[in-house]
Formats: C-alpha cells, sequence, structure tokens
C-alpha cells in the first residue's frame, strides 16, 4: 500500500514494516528543504497513530545518494535576521527525529548511497545502520569543511554513539568521508550489504530480531564512552584538543572547529534535550556568519560550476585520450605520467636518456608501492598503472599519442624546438600542451605548426597531490583544443580553471605578489618570525619566507627580470617592488639562493632539513622595535593577491569569478575561509566600499601597489559584487 507521492514516500507492508522512502519529486537528490521537513512531520504523525499495530520502519532512498544534507542554497541566503527561521526550522526536524528514534519499535536506516551530513544525522537517529558497499556510498559529516557544523543532531548522536574523543577526531573536526566498510571499522554503521537485496534483507532481519529497539543513550545506565569531561580521566586528555585545534587551523580565521568542540563538550555534560538546543544555537551562528558563506561558495557552487565546464566551448564532442606523451621526466613530467596512468592513460614517459627516463618512472613505483603499503590499492591495480608508463629515449615511440603534454627545462628555445622536433612523430592531430609555469603560451606556440591545437596545461606540484590544473588559452588556440584540454584534465579527475595567455597567467603571477609582500616586510625591518606567523595566522597553507626558499629566490628574480624587459620594450614603465632589493641582497651579497642551494631566508643541514629562520636577517634588515599592526600584516599579503586578481580581470586574462576563487585557493594556497580571492572581496566587512576604503589606507600607509584598480572602484561605486552570473 502506498500513499500520495511526497518528498518522503509511505509503503507499509502487510507484515506491520513500514518502508520510508526518501524520493524529493523535484530534485536529483534529497535534501532538507521546506517540503522534506513537511513530510516529516507528516510521515512521523502517521507513525506515531499507528506505532502500536507497527513491527518496524525500514528508512531508505529512491536517488542514488540516500540523503544529501541541508540545503545549501538556503543556507547561504541566512542573515543574522532569519538565523531565528533556521533554528526554528532546525529544532522541528530534530524533534521529529527524537520522535522517531523514541517511537518504540525499530527503525533501520537502509543507506544505500552517500548519507553525508544531514543525511548521516538522518541515519544517526535510526537504531540501527546499513549501508551498501558501492563506489557512491560515503558516509560522514563533512560540515566542518563548509564552515559548519552538524545540526541536525549530529554533534549530539556521534559524542553519544563514539565519545567525544573519536566523535571530534574521527567524525566532526576533519569532516572524513567513509566508504561503507571504513565507516564500519570506525564505529560509524553496524553492516554493510553487498547488493540492495542484501541491504534489505539486513534491515528486515533487524527488525526481526530486536522488536523493541531503544538508543544506546536511551537506555538505563547509559554512559558516555570514554567518560565526560566531569571524569578525572577524560579531563586529563581534554587540554589536548584545543591545541589540536590550533594545529588544524594554525590560529587561522576558522570558526567552525571552535564551535564543534564547544558544542560536543558542552553537549556531553548535560542530558540529551538541552544537548540539542547547544548544538542547534552553535549551528545557527556558524550559518548566519560569513565564514561559512564564504566557504559554502567555493567549494561547493564554485566547484561546481568549474568542474562542470562552464567554461568549455560548447557542442564540441569529447573523444577520451589513450596515449599520453609526456616529455621530459623531470619532478613534473614523472608527477604527471603518474596521475595520466592512474586514470587509465598509457603514457609515453620521454627524457633525454633511458635513465633518466627510467628515473621518473621510478617515482610512480615509489608512490604505487606507498598506496599499496597503506592499502588504498590493491598490488594488481598498481601493477597495472606501472605497466602503461612506457620510459623511453627513443622518439620512435611516441607515434600514436593522441595527446602531448611537454616538462621539461623552463626555456622557450628549448621548448618550442622539443615541439618542432616531435610534431610529426604523434598522431597527426594530438593535442598539444606545454606545462610552463610562466612563459606565455602565444610564443612557444610559434615553434609549431599546428598553432591551434597549442594550449597550456598547468600543473601544480606534487602533482598527485595537487588538484588544480590551470588551462591557458593562447592568442591562437581552438575551441576544439580547449575543450579537449579541459577533457583532459577532467579525465585525470583533476580541476580545470582557464585562464588567457599571460605572463605568469593567474596563479604564478598572483602568488608572486603574496611572497613579494611578505619579502618586503621583512626588507621593511620586520622581525622576520612575525612575518611568517601572520602569513600563518591569516590561513596561508605555507608560510611566505618558507616558501620563497623553496621556489628559489633566483627563480622569480629571473621571471622578473624576463618581465621587466617585456613591459620596458612595450614602452611602459617597470614599477620596482621593495622586495626586490631585498632579494638581490639575499643572492648577491649573502650567497643564500633557497633551499636548493643549501641556505635562504632559512638555514638547512646537510640533508636539507629547515633547522630555523637566518639569524642574519634580523641583523641585516629588522630593525628593533619597529612594528606595523599586525592585521596590517595578514591584509598586506591577502590584499596583495586580491588586487591583482582584480588587475588580471581587467587585462581579461581571468573571465571567470568562480575560476579565480577555485584556483587561488586550489593552486596557490589562498586561504579556504576566503573562500579565493574574490570572495574575500565580496565578504571583506563592508563589502566592496569596505574593501575599497582598506585598500587606499594600505595604500597610504605603504605603498601605491595597494592602490584599488578601476575595476573595483567602479563596481564598489555600483552596489555590485564578484559573481559570474
Ligand atoms: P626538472 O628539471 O625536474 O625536469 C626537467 C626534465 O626535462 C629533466 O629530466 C630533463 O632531463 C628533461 N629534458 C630536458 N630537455 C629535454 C628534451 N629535449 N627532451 C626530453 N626531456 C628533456 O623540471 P620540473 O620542475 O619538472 O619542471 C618542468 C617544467 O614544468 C618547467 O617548464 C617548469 O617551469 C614547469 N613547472 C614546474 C613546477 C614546479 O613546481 N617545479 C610547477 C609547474 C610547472
Amino acid at each position: 500500500m502506498s500513499t500520495e507521492p511526497t518528498t518522503i514516500r509511505w509503503e507499509r507492508d502487510d507484515t506491520g514494516v513500514v518502508t520510508l522512502v526518501l524520493d524529493d519529486p523535484d530534485q536529483s537528490a534529497n535534501t532538507m528543504n521546506a517540503a522534506f521537513r513537511a513530510s516529516l512531520a507528516a510521515v512521523t504523525d502517521r507513525l506515531e497513530a499507528e506505532r502500536d499495530s507497527l513491527r518496524g520502519v525500514v528508512l531508505t532512498s529512491a536517488k542514488k545518494t540516500f540523503f544529501a544534507g541541508g540545503d545549501l542554497r538556503d543556507l547561504i541566503r541566512v542573515t543574522p535576521e532569519t538565523a531565528q527561521e533556521l533554528y526554528d526550522g532546525g529544532l522541528a526536524i530534530k524533534r521529529d527525529l527524537r520522535r522517531i528514534e523514541t517511537l518504540g519499535v525499530p527503525v533501520v536506516a537502509a543507506i544505500n548511497g552517500a548519507a553525508l551530513g544531514g543525511g548521516y544525522e538522518i541515519a544517526l537517529a535510526c537504531h540501527h545502520r546499513v549501508a551498501l558497499d558501492t563506489p557512491g556510498t560515503k558516509i560522514g559529516c563533512p560540515e566542518v569543511t563548509l564552515g559548519l557544523l552538524p545540526g541536525g543532531g549530529g554533534v549530539v548522536r556521534t559524542v553519544r554513539l563514539l565519545g567525544i574523543a573519536d566523535a571530534l577526531l574521527k567524525v566532526l573536526l576533519q569532516g572524513t568521508q567513509y566508504n561503507a566498510p571504513r565507516a564500519l571499522d570506525n564505529g560509524l554503521i553496524h553492516e554493510v550489504a553487498a547488493t540492495p537485496d542484501e541491504l534489505l534483507a539486513k534491515a528486515r532481519a533487524f527488525i526481526d530480531a530486536h522488536p523493541e529497539s531503544r538508543q544506546p543513550w536511551d537506555t538505563p545506565g547509559y554512559r558516555i564512552p570514554g567518560g565526560t569531561p566531569a571524569h578525572p580521566k577524560f579531563a586529563a586528555n581534554l587540554p589536548a584538543f584545543p591545541a589540536n585545534l590550533r594545529k588544524q587551523t594554525a590560529g587561522a580565521p576558522y570558526p567552525a572547529p571552535r564551535s564543534i568542540l564547544a558544542a560536543a563538550v558542552e553537549g556531553a555534560q548535560v542530558d540529551f534535550e538541552t544537548a540539542q538546543l547547544i548544538e542547534a544555537r552553535y549551528f545557527v551562528e556558524l550559518a548566519a556568519g560569513q565564514t561559512s558563506k564564504n566557504m559554502i561558495q567555493a567549494f561547493f557552487f564554485d566547484l561546481q560550476a568549474v568542474n562542470s565546464g562552464a567554461n568549455r566551448p560548447q557542442g564540441i564532442a569529447s573523444r577520451p585520450v589513450r596515449r599520453a606523451a609526456v616529455l621530459g621526466a623531470g619532478m613534473m613530467g614523472a608527477g604527471i605520467a603518474y596521475a595520466c596512468a592512474r586514470a587509465g592513460i598509457d603514457v609515453v614517459l620521454k627524457d633525454v636518456t633511458a635513465e633518466a627516463a627510467q628515473r621518473g618512472k621510478g617515482y610512480s613505483e615509489k608512490l604505487c608501492a606507498k598506496a599499496v603499503s597503506r592499502g588504498r590499492t590493491t598490488q594488481e591495480k598498481a601493477d597495472a598503472l606501472l605497466a602503461r608508463i612506457t620510459p623511453t629515449a627513443d622518439p620512435a615511440d611516441l607515434a600514436g599519442c593522441d595527446a602531448v603534454i611537454e616538462a621539461v627545462f623552463e626555456d622557450t628555445a628549448l621548448k618550442q624546438k622539443v615541439f618542432q622536433e616531435i610534431q610529426h612523430l604523434v598522431a597527426p592531430d594530438a593535442l598539444l600542451c606545454s606545462n610552463t609555469s610562466t612563459l606565455p603560451i602565444t610564443a612557444l606556440a610559434e615553434g609549431v605548426e599546428r598553432q591551434d591545437d597549442f594550449i597550456g596545461l598547468h600543473f601544480f606540484s606534487p602533482v598527485d597531490k595537487m588538484p588544480l590544473v590551470e588551462i591557458i588559452k593562447g592568442e591562437r588556440t581552438g575551441d576544439e583544443a580547449l575543450a579537449r584540454a579541459f577533457d583532459l584534465v577532467r579525465q585525470i579527475r583533476k580541476t580545470p580553471i582557464v585562464v588567457n595567455d599571460s605572463r605568469g597567467f593567474f596563479t604564478s603571477r598572483v602568488i608572486g605578489h603574496f611572497i613579494d609582500e611578505g619579502v618586503a616586510m621583512v626588507g621593511e625591518g620586520i622581525e622576520p618570525a612575525s612575518v611568517e606567523q601572520a602569513a600563518a595566522q591569516a590561513g596561508y597553507p605555507a608560510k611566505v619566507l618558507s616558501l620563497m626558499d623553496e621556489l628559489t629566490l633566483t627563480l622569480p628574480r629571473k621571471i622578473r627580470a624576463e618581465s621587466r624587459r617585456a613591459v620596458e620594450e612595450a614602452g611602459g614603465t617597470w614599477a620596482v617592488h621593495p622586495a626586490e632589493a631585498v632579494v638581490d641582497r639575499m643572492v648577491d651579497e649573502f650567497g643564500r639562493p633557497g633551499r636548493s642551494g643549501g641556505a635562504g631566508f632559512y638555514t638547512y643541514d646537510d640533508d636539507g632539513r629547515r633547522t630555523g629562520l637566518w639569524p642574519g636577517l634580523r641583523e641585516h634588515f629588522t630593525r628593533p622595535g619597529y612594528r606595523i599592526p599586525f592585521r596590517d600584516m595578514q591584509e598586506r599579503m591577502l590584499f596583495a593577491e586580491a588586487l591583482d586578481t582584480v588587475r588580471l580581470i581587467e587585462e581579461g586574462v581571468l573571465t571567470s569569478v568562480a575560476d579565480a576563487n577555485i584556483g587561488s585557493i586550489f593552486g596557490i594556497g589562498f586561504p579556504g575561509w576566503t573562500g579565493g580571492v574574490l570572495q574575500y572581496i565580496n565578504g571583506y566587512q563592508g563589502g566592496l566600499r569596505g574593501f575599497v576604503a582598506r585598500a587606499r589606507e594600505l595604500a597610504d600607509r605603504y605603498g601605491e601597489r595597494f592602490t584599488p584598480p578601476p575595476l573595483l572602484v567602479a563596481k564598489a561605486e555600483n552596489g555590485e559584487t564578484f559573481t559570474d552570473a
């Protein structure tokens, strides 16, 4: 028997078991929208009304995912003024889930796909959780990654299920998404099923065997596993949490982990209902704040826009790459070969000697061995991956390659020569890509006959870990090549952003401004350790001077000299950055070219390990007692990157706000709490007007480079923000 279709379908069989099928008729996934809330209230009323004749309840979904969680389109619009509505709506859901878990009949979640966030919270309100083991089944509470906390009872119930420590470390603070077997191992679910039939059979079996189910926390004598903060044993461990938290956020303004910790600890010391209210209060505070909006914008909406191909030319059929030539088996080429082979592409990895090529393949061998030893892949899969990589020095092996990715030394003449040599050896319509990190693509293309098939494909190091690829369109790059490059990046499961040609493109140019600002502060006389701390506390994953050492001081100097020449040849005037003098002194006077040279802003031991900031910095640059506000230090770095990004939009290098936001976070470590480099401007206190006023203040204090560009001023005056719409 079935009632009218609603968001939750009611199906009662003649044995007294009701299956509640989550099936939003208006969306491809089930979310906690108004229709769901109304449906939940209605089915809960009905369950209570029919309770005496019920044997059990199975909750499952008719969609590919079990349940997708809160509706982020609603959440991103919450303001302090509408927060009360969110609070009330949240409490209503909590109340209904509580009524279901205290119904007095067994309730089982048959998790048939992803149950993340709200999905897992619904499952937590069931007495038993069985999950189908499919690639799509992901279980956990990733809210923290969007600047939120699980507000549907997720904090309250995971703490009562696993104990405070495990709830925080395994579920709440990292937002880990588990597959079904790992969810079982970590205590998030009770059983795994191999097939949909087995899933329902196991749910039924639980109902048959447990006619009077209740939650552990509703059972007399229940105690939170591992104890609560009132216990002396627990209290001994508690001080570690704030320290761990600081490690996770490096002091950057991420409010969610702190709120999660507070909700978990406060909630563990009170009864269930009060804990629910505490969780609700923290949830609403986070949802109404700016950080969650920034993070939802970037990690959900922008990421979706970027990956779905908003920038890919339409109407061009995709043809997967089957055989790729990777030219140059150094650090980047070796990583690119691995990424391609991992995605099932055959790779010809070519270097000048067979030994160098084999060394490049050795990198994949190392990564595979590590993956096998950690149980992330099987020996069989690792062997298959390695068998796809052919190391060679013989150009004849390039025959039949339908894509070329060049990663030889950063030298225009060499790159042109390499393309000339191979262009007739590969497939006649092969896509031709260069992994240059700074050189203009249009000039590189001059070496080849098919310039419309030539494009920049800028990977980041280490390639196996970095999710971003920056695609650079040269002046003569065709739409077909752009579409193919986009598809290739997706094929190897990375995120593509698309920019127009320019020296340093988007990412390399903008990260240069971050580094320059840090170095300039050292030159001004600020304590170097303070500069590093400012970068860390602003949320940058790498401190600024240590990053400069990694890149070497000489490489940016070389790039700067080339840029200066280009500007002056075009009749322009080069604006000297105060960082230049510092770098010159470091290299020429003190012989400290960076980590690879054994000495830079830091000192290194014989094994290349950092041992500390170079004491000479204080001697030669620091002005004792000289200080500027800490906020100025952080904002100088953030603003330097944001302002140059606006200039890149003015220059037409960047054409998409989503690409700028995603590229900045995923490629060059712009702090995630900002939602990306343009969302940082949108979300700045006082909006664009506030940002412009602050930029002018920084320009007065620290130099003209902070003068807001005309596009930013115009947008601020018109009350606009940076958006793609
Ligand atoms: P690398 O120095 O580690 O490797 C370059 C490799 O190219 C060497 O193995 C060399 O033997 C080989 N090679 C030189 N001439 C060749 C030729 N004619 N044919 C075949 N192979 C040849 O350099 P790395 O770091 O891998 O950089 C390669 C390219 O990637 C450069 O254009 C660089 O700017 C770019 N890039 C580097 C990044 C980095 O973080 N290192 C990031 C993104 C791009």
